[in-house]
């Protein structure tokens, strides 16, 4: 069996060595992703894991993967709520788009997995704080979601939808052969304006403000998903599409609300039941 590695060992310490405070290869790419997240809402570091970091983060999702759950056929609206049958059927709440994709959720991934590891690496907790401009970032303590895999097998699809999150980082693993696009538009809707008509406009098929953005094995993607609708077109390949999320919040303590956690994840624990969880006033 091979040898578990450090979490150097793990990224590619030669481009991005991000343990070393003062080092300018640290300081490039930091600068980098503040530049590309001020502009677009979206930010990528490429080739960010070693060969064999990335053999062992594919690894580990897919001995986990046949655990993955698939919500049955499911039909959400860009909030993943239940909408309002107040309002007209062509109001955002309440346009329904499929989403059939699956997650491995957190409570798969044991401490020895290189996955959990790195998640709870403090030195990539500083990076990611640093690159997100903040002065602190705490793990997200959602023990269903906080670090997952995002499974899309071929045919299937993340429909348009706004994050609960402020920003989510993504690790893409394996990209879909073809399709499996990311595609988003920055800055849709604010923290106090849900910008309705703007949302209609793009699920009416409307493409002027589409991104698509281009994605390889190993790309660390930061991603600013809480303002950004955004969707992953379906897999039209032949493989499956595999994404590390690795979710860290501005406070401490916490986690999502029990019906989000059970429509995404198909299971809540005891946290869910007891604990206050965040809202914003956002329709989530
Ligand atoms: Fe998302």
């Amino acid at each position: 069996m091979r040898a578990p590695l450090i979490c150097r060992e793990i990224i590619n310490h030669q481009r991005y060595p991000i343990d070393l405070a003062d080092d300018p290869r640290r300081q490039t790419a930091v600068e980098q992703v503040r530049a590309e997240l001020a502009t677009d809402g979206c930010a990528v570091i490429r080739d960010f894991f070693s060969e064999a970091g990335l053999a062992a983060l594919v690894d580990e999702a897919e001995a986990r993967k046949p655990q993955a759950y698939y919500s049955p056929s499911k039909y959400n609206n860009v909030y993943l709520n239940d909408g309002n049958p107040d309002l007209p059927p062509d109001h955002p709440l309440n346009v329904r788009m499929p989403r059939n994709n699956g997650f491995v959720t957190s409570d798969l991934f044991g401490e020895e997995t290189s996955a959990r590891r790195l998640y709870y690496w403090e030195p990539l907790k500083l990076f990611l704080a640093d690159c997100l401009g903040k002065d602190e970032l705490y793990i997200y303590e959602d023990p269903v979601s906080n670090m997952i895999v995002n499974v899309g097998k071929p045919g299937q699809e993340f429909n348009w939808h706004f994050d609960t999150n402020e920003f989510t980082i993504t690790m893409l693993l394996q990209p879909a052969s073809s399709g499996g696009i990311f595609e988003y538009i920055p800055g849709l809707r604010s923290a106090d304006d849900e910008h309705y008509a703007d949302v209609r406009r793009v699920l009416g098929g409307d493409r002027a403000r589409v991104r698509q953005l281009e994605l390889d094995a190993g790309d660390l993607q930061f991603f600013l998903g809480r303002y950004s609708l955004h969707r992953v077109t379906q897999n039209t390949g032949d493989s499956d599409r595999l994404v590390l999320i690795m979710s860290f919040t501005d406070a401490p303590g916490m986690i999502g609300s029990k019906e989000r956690v059970m429509n995404l994840y198909g299971k809540m624990t005891e946290e869910h039941e007891r604990r206050q969880v965040f809202t914003d006033g956002l329709a989530d």
